[in-house]
């Protein structure tokens, strides 16, 4: 588990969203003995992959689109299972910690994590349960950017320049120890039948195509008016205008989403660093036969 290095080569004591040693010490054994149920979804990604988004769509899919039951807050039907320990102090947190919040939540259970393949539950990714797993991957580039401003302007950490971020990330220390080895992990076994494979970008260009995959997933199946229901709201204006998911209160000034596009980063980050991002992902790339855009 790594802290950010910070444009000094200081360390960070920071532990969101990575555990801190201390607290990947106490809370990841639990979270790797973690009992999953046959009936439980999780979703898996990187921060700033739109995960947020894909909750709120997963959720509402699985509970046969209860908008009633959405109202309350998404990180308490959805939580995240590595929150413990951390500085969020989100309304109505995770009593005792959020490992145990998740193992007592009612049944069907949706859970979050941006953990690392290795240090997920172990029976989440074996045959032995029916158990579904959904993951969002997005561009590395625009998760990038996303994550900047993300630690920068809702949590005030001091990251240095977006190039200095940018190489941090590179670096495979910063959001997640490698952005490839996480995606790629399940990229590798998409083809099993209870892992699904999303993506961002997929859910901007044709929000209607993803829904229908993921109901196909869970084994629910939408009319056209609830299909179009759904993607109404989870439209980006309606999504900024949902405390349940955006937290206003929270997050301040707009909320917990911020500009919710596809290449953000073609307007903020230099020509040297997409070079690079670029070259490191190709090289990352090498053996794989996932299309880098
Ligand atoms: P940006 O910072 O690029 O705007 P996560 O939930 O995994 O932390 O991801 C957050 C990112 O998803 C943010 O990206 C956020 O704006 C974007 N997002 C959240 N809801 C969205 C929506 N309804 N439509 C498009 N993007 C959304």
């Amino acid at each position: 588990f790594h802290r950010i290095v910070n444009q000094e080569g200081q360390k960070v004591p920071i532990n969101y969203p990575n555990l801190c040693e201390e607290t990947a010490r106490k809370f990841c054994p639990k979270i790797k003995s973690f009992e999953v149920k046959d009936d439980d979804i999780f979703l898996v990604g990187i921060p700033k992959s739109g995960t947020t988004w894909a909750q709120e769509m997963i959720w509402l899919i699985k509970n046969d689109l209860d908008y009633e039951g959405a109202k309350e807050y998404l990180h308490i039907r959805f939580p995240t299972i590595e929150k413990s320990g951390i500085e969020v102090n989100l309304p109505r947190c995770y009593e005792p910690d959020s490992i145990e919040f998740c193992k007592n939540m009612r049944r069907p259970r949706a859970i979050k994590t941006h953990l690392s393949p290795e240090y997920l539950p172990e029976q989440l990714l074996n045959d032995e349960k029916e158990v579904k797993t959904v993951y969002i991957a997005r561009n590395v580039k625009d998760v990038c950017l996303s994550t900047y401003y993300y630690f920068r302007d809702k949590l005030n950490l001091n990251l240095g320049s977006l190039e200095h971020y940018g190489k941090v990330m590179m670096r495979g220390t910063f959001p997640r120890e490698n952005y490839w080895n996480h995606v790629l992990y399940l990229w590798n076994r998409r083809y099993e039948k209870n892992i699904l494979f999303i993506k961002y970008e997929d859910m901007k260009s044709d929000l209607r195509a993803v829904i229908r995959k993921v109901s196909t997933f869970l084994g629910k199946s939408l009319t056209m008016k609830q299909e179009e229901e759904l993607v109404k709201w989870l439209d980006f204006e309606s999504f900024k205008k949902n405390d349940a998911v955006n937290q206003v209160h929270f997050y301040k000034k707009d909320g917990f989403v911020r500009k919710g596009k596809i290449g953000g980063y073609k307007e903020e980050m230099s020509p040297e660093l997409i070079l690079e991002f670029d070259k490191w992902s190709n090289e990352c790339l090498k053996n794989s036969d996932y299309k880098y855009d």
